[in-house]
């Protein structure tokens, strides 16, 4: 059995220069796979509006939706440190609000921190959740709930007004005491900046190197098929096998080829007496 990991763990690895390895997971059998393979963490991230439930954006997702996908990740990944993904609408209203569904994810799915997204304008938020005992960890650059302000699923931090902004925004998450945080489409000089600013964990995710990496499991699966960012590496394409296995099945039911003697289970008594029960029903 794998060891769970915890926040000092993750403290260490960074101190000793070993990056975490980090994979979105949405279900029980591919968080039983992430397990299993030896992964760090996994991010139940919102994500899976997109590349789960098929919107093109991850805004709709609701509470129930990131709990009950927390819940089937938990269930495939008890030794693994689970990280909810706080939805759109779930933290930007109140601190009242993030705390209460901050503790939702806590308290129904079991998960071990929560992530949001932000940097100075959730600041409060996340000071309020810490103070209430749930580990955050943060997420600054490409911010997929605020794509529409950002100008779309686009790179941050490019120029030198932007990258300003990025670093106060980095710095406002580790005084709102953030245990670490991600960083998402930025470029590698600014990661590594960054990493020279906070004294936190800082992930990365289409950054370069950092103290540890996050992937989306369906990208780097090749399960997502609307669009692939220009940071992704696809190290299988699940979704050619799934495609070539559903036709060769089509095929062998069309052709008779499937069910063979292998796929079915017989009669437990002489046949002799089903007929004569068959024969019942036909001329009663
Ligand atoms: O929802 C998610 O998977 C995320 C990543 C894109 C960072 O937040």
């Amino acid at each position: 059995m794998v060891k769970k990991k915890g926040i000092t763990d993750f403290i260490r690895m960074k101190e000793e220069n070993r990056p975490v390895t980090w994979i979105t997971a949405y279900d029980y059998p591919v968080a039983s796979f992430a397990e299993r393979a030896g992964i760090d963490m996994i991010l139940v991230g919102d994500s899976l509006g997109m590349v789960v439930l098929g919107y093109d954006k991850t805004n709709p997702v609701t509470m129930e939706d990131c709990l009950s996908h927390c819940q089937a990740v938990r269930r495939g990944a008890p030794n693994t440190w689970v990280v909810g993904d706080m939805p759109f609408m779930s933290y930007q209203v109140s601190d009242e609000k993030a705390i209460y569904n901050a503790g939702r994810f806590i308290k129904e799915a079991d998960v071990d921190c929560i992530k949001l997204e932000g940097g100075v304008r959730v600041a409060p938020r996340i000071r309020a959740i810490v103070d209430a005992g749930v580990p955050v960890i943060g997420h600054i650059g490409l911010t997929p709930q605020s794509s529409g302000q950002l100008g779309g699923f686009k790179a941050q931090g490019r120029d030198v007004k932007s990258a300003r902004a990025l670093l106060g925004d980095a710095l406002a998450v580790q005084e709102a005491g953030a245990y670490s945080i991600l960083v998402e489409a930025i470029p590698p000089e600014l990661t590594a900046y960054i990493r020279k600013l906070l004294t936190i964990p800082v992930y990365g995710i289409g950054a370069g190197p950092a103290d540890g990496q996050l992937v989306i499991c369906s990208d780097m699966l090749g399960l997502f098929q609307a669009f692939t960012p220009k940071f992704v590496k696809q190290y299988a394409n699940v979704a050619e096998i799934e495609t070539e296995a559903i036709k060769s099945y089509i095929r062998e039911v069309k052709e008779g080829i499937f069910p063979t003697d292998d796929h079915v289970y017989h009669v437990s008594e002489p046949l002799e007496e089903f007929e004569k029960m068959f024969q019942e029903f036909i001329e009663p």
